[in-house]
C-alpha cells in the first residue's frame, strides 16, 4: 500500500541515495577503464561489474516492483548483473565477469544515470513502505560492493607486475607506536545471560539491520578479557620468526592441510625483501613499503590472514579468538560506540568518523593510540571470531528472492565483526555480521586476542 511519507523522510532517503551513488564513482576514479576490467582472484570482481550489479539492485528490486511503468534500460542487463539470486533465472558464471569488455564502460555508467534518474522519480511520489525498506537495503548493498571495489581492486593492482598504487599516499601507511598490549576484563553480570543480535522495531523503521543480525536473543557468556587493541604486524613477525607456519600443533586440521598447499609463510601481500630489515615488504593501497623491526609499519594491525592463521596466531600466543557474542558484547558495551545510523532523518549522511573507515582515505590500518581502554574495536581491520555462520534462534530470511541475501550461505562460512579501513562509516554497528570461508585472504581481515577471565 502507496503511504504519504513525510517530505523530510524523503528528502533523506535522497540525500543518501545520491550520497551513497557517487561515493561509489568517487571510489573508481583513480582508475582506468582497463584497470576496472581485471578479476585477479576467484573472490574478486571487476569494479566495472560492480557499477553494474549494484544498479541491478535497485533496478531488480525497486524500479520493477514499485515504479509504474518503469523501462529497463535493456532486457539483457536483468540477467547479466544479477549475481547468485537462483529464483530470478540464469546468470553468468562469476569466474567470466572478467570477460564483460561489452557491454562498454559508458554503457554501465549510462545504465547507473538511467537508473538514477528512475529512483529519484520514484522518490518524488508517494512511497510504498516495502519500497522504504528496499531502498535501504539498496544504500547498504551498494556499501558492501564499495568495500569489495576497494578490496578487489587492491588484489588487481598487486597482482600487476609493476604493482601500482590505488594511490600516492600522503601519509606513510603508519607513525609513532601502538599502544602496548593490556587485557581488558569483561563480567557478564550474574548469571551471565547477555543480549545479542537486534529485534527491528516497527515503530523506529529507520535502524537498518540486516535479517541476519535478527532477532535479539539470549546468549550465556562467562567472564573473558580482550585484547586492548588490535595484534600487529611486530607481533605476527614474532610467530613467521618462531616458525609458526612449519609447526602443525598450532594448526586446525583443515589450515594446515590448507597452508601447505598453498605454500603460504607470511599474510598475503607480505613479500621477501633482502633490502628490508625483517626481509618483509607489505603492499598497501599506496604501494610497497618495507617491513621495520618496530613502530610505523610494523605497529599498524596485520591484516590479509586467513581464519586458519589468525587462529594458529592466537594459540601460539596461548591465547584464542573471541565468539562474535563476546565480541558484540564489548563493543555494545563500549561509550565511544558508534550511534545507530538514523536513515530516514535528515541528519544521515553526516555521522562523524570515529573510526579508521574508508573516508578517512589511509585505506590502510593504523597504529593503535596511546590511550587506555578497546581501541580499533570497528574499523581498521576485520576481526576473525571463533564463530561459525549460522542462523539465530528464530532466525527467518527475507521473503522472496531477497532471501538468498544472507540465509543460504549459512554454511562453511566463519563471522567477522566491526568493519575494516575500507568499510563505509555508516555501513557497520555492533551487530553486524560479515561472514567469509576460512582460508579467505584478500579481505582486510586480522584479529584481536581473547582469552578465559
Ligand atoms: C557479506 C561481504 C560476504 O561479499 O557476497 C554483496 C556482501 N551481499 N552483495 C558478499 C554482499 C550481496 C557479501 N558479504
Ligand atoms: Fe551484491
Amino acid at each position: 500500500m502507496p503511504t504519504q511519507i513525510s517530505a523530510s523522510v524523503q528528502t533523506a532517503l535522497l540525500i543518501r541515495f545520491r550520497a551513497v551513488r557517487s561515493a561509489t564513482l568517487q571510489l573508481c576514479s583513480p582508475l582506468t577503464p582497463e584497470d576496472m576490467m581485471v578479476q585477479s582472484c576467484p573472490e574478486a570482481s571487476p569494479a566495472k561489474w560492480h557499477l553494474a550489479h549494484t544498479t541491478w539492485f535497485f533496478e531488480t528490486f525497486i524500479l520493477r516492483d514499485f515504479l509504474p511503468g518503469y523501462t529497463p534500460f535493456h532486457p539483457d542487463f536483468l540477467w547479466l548483473f544479477n549475481s547468485y539470486y537462483n529464483s530470478l533465472g540464469d546468470m553468468p558464471e562469476k569466474k567470466l565477469r572478467a570477460s564483460f569488455s561489452r557491454p562498454p564502460l559508458e554503457s554501465i555508467l549510462a545504465y547507473r544515470a538511467h537508473v538514477d534518474t528512475a529512483i529519484e522519480h520514484l522518490l518524488a511520489g508517494s512511497l510504498d513502505e516495502e519500497a522504504i525498506r528496499r531502498m535501504a537495503l539498496g544504500f547498504e548493498h551498494e556499501q558492501q560492493h564499495q568495500e569489495l571495489i576497494a578490496t578487489d581492486i587492491k588484489h588487481a593492482l598487486f597482482t600487476n607486475p609493476l604493482h601500482p598504487a590505488y594511490i600516492e599516499a600522503s601519509q606513510p601507511a603508519g607513525e609513532g607506536n601502538a599502544t602496548p598490549l593490556t587485557w581488558t576484563s569483561l563480567t557478564p553480570p550474574v548469571p551471565g545471560l547477555v543480549e545479542i543480535g537486534i529485534t527491528p522495531d516497527p515503530t523506529a523503521p529507520d535502524a537498518f539491520a540486516f535479517d541476519n543480525e535478527t532477532p535479539r536473543h539470549t546468549v550465556f557468556l562467562r567472564p573473558f578479557a580482550l585484547a586492548n587493541r588490535l595484534t600487529t604486524c611486530a607481533e605476527y613477525l614474532a610467530f613467521i620468526n618462531d616458525n609458526g607456519y612449519t609447526r602443525p600443533e598450532l594448526w586446525l586440521s583443515e589450515g594446515w592441510s590448507t597452508q601447505r598447499a598453498e605454500g603460504w609463510q607470511a599474510p598475503l601481500y607480505w613479500q621477501r625483501d633482502a633490502a628490508s630489515p625483517t626481509g618483509w615488504r607489505i603492499y598497501t593501497m599506496h604501494g610497497f613499503a618495507p617491513l621495520p623491526e618496530s613502530g610505523g609499519l610494523a605497529d599498524t594491525p596485520v591484516c590479509h590472514l586467513s581464519f586458519f592463521e589468525a587462529d594458529a596466531f592466537a594459540r601460539w600466543s596461548g591465547a584464542r579468538l573471541p565468539t562474535e557474542f563476546e565480541w558484540e558484547y564489548a563493543a555494545s558495551s563500549l561509550s565511544t560506540r558508534i550511534a545507530k545510523q538514523n536513515l530516514l532523518s535528515t541528519t544521515s549522511g553526516s555521522q562523524p568518523v570515529t573510526a579508521n573507515f574508508i573516508e578517512t582515505g589511509t585505506l590502510h590500518p593504523t597504529v593503535a593510540p596511546q590511550v587506555p581502554g578497546l581501541q580499533q574495536i570497528f574499523g581498521d581491520t576485520w576481526e576473525w571470531t571463533a564463530s561459525g555462520y549460522t542462523g539465530y534462534p528464530g532466525y527467518k530470511p527475507l521473503p522472496g528472492a531477497l532471501g538468498e541475501y544472507n540465509g543460504k550461505f549459512m554454511s562453511s562460512q566463519i563471522i567477522l565483526r566491526g568493519g575494516s579501513c575500507v568499510t563505509p562509516a555508516t555501513h557497520i554497528r555492533a551487530t553486524y555480521r560479515n561472514f567469509f570461508p576460512p582460508a579467505t585472504r584478500w579481505q582486510f581481515s586480522g584479529l584481536r586476542l581473547a582469552k578465559d577471565a
